[in-house]
């Protein structure tokens, strides 16, 4: 597996420290007001099991799991395999996702929110790709981990074809691989 990675652009240790640094951030933001976070499946796991548990107050946990991306190219059309359980009427949620590209996935997922009646709909996500967004989409995360140059990335919860989601880093792929 590690053998298929060209170069490592974000280490563990790097993404560990700035989690950190996030949770301190938004354990101060959200005193008092219990967050729901709402992870985007499946590339978020890795990172919302590190990001809840650097949030150092109650908070509660919800999922969503949508449908929008094949391979490396955006499809551009979003579904919803399976929607959050929790009753989102006057709650502050956090919508936690691994990748910001062209906006689409989330500002849907920022809509979807909005209409179950939340009190309040913020975004964090590990990484932004500013340059990705698509044209008309003006959408900008709350709260970023990093911002990255316009590459296709994996490991950290992020996939190619399924795999790569367990390493450990963020790395980008020898072009070889895609051949293969
Ligand atoms: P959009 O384009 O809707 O994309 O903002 C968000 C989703 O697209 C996937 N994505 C990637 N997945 N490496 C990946 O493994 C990437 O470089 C990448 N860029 C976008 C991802 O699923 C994300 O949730
Ligand atoms: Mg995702």
């Amino acid at each position: 597996m590690h053998q298929d990675i060209e170069r490592i652009l974000l280490t563990e240790a790097q993404i560990k420290d700035r989690i950190n640094q996030l949770g301190k951030e938004l354990t101060a933001d959200y005193a008092g007001k219990e967050p729901v976070f709402v992870g985007v499946l499946k590339g978020v796991v890795v990172f919302y099991a590190d990001m809840v548990r650097a949030f150092d107050d109650h908070c509660q946990m919800d999922f969503m799991w949508i449908s929008s991306y094949h391979g490396t190219q955006s499809s551009g059309s979003i579904c919803v395999k399976q929607d959050v359980k929790s009753d989102l009427r006057g709650r502050h949620v956090v919508i936690l996702e691994d990748i910001l590209d062209t906006g689409r996935s989330l500002q849907f997922v920022v809509q979807h929110l909005k209409d179950k009646g939340a009190a309040s709909v913020r975004i964090c996500t590990l990484l932004d790709k500013p340059e990705g967004r698509a044209p008309g989409i003006d959408l900008r995360a709350d709260y970023v981990g990093f911002s990255i140059p316009n590459e296709f990335v994996v490991g950290y919860g992020l996939d190619y074809n399924e795999k790569y989601r367990n390493l450990p880093y963020v790395g980008i792929l020898k072009p070889c691989v895609y051949e293969k």
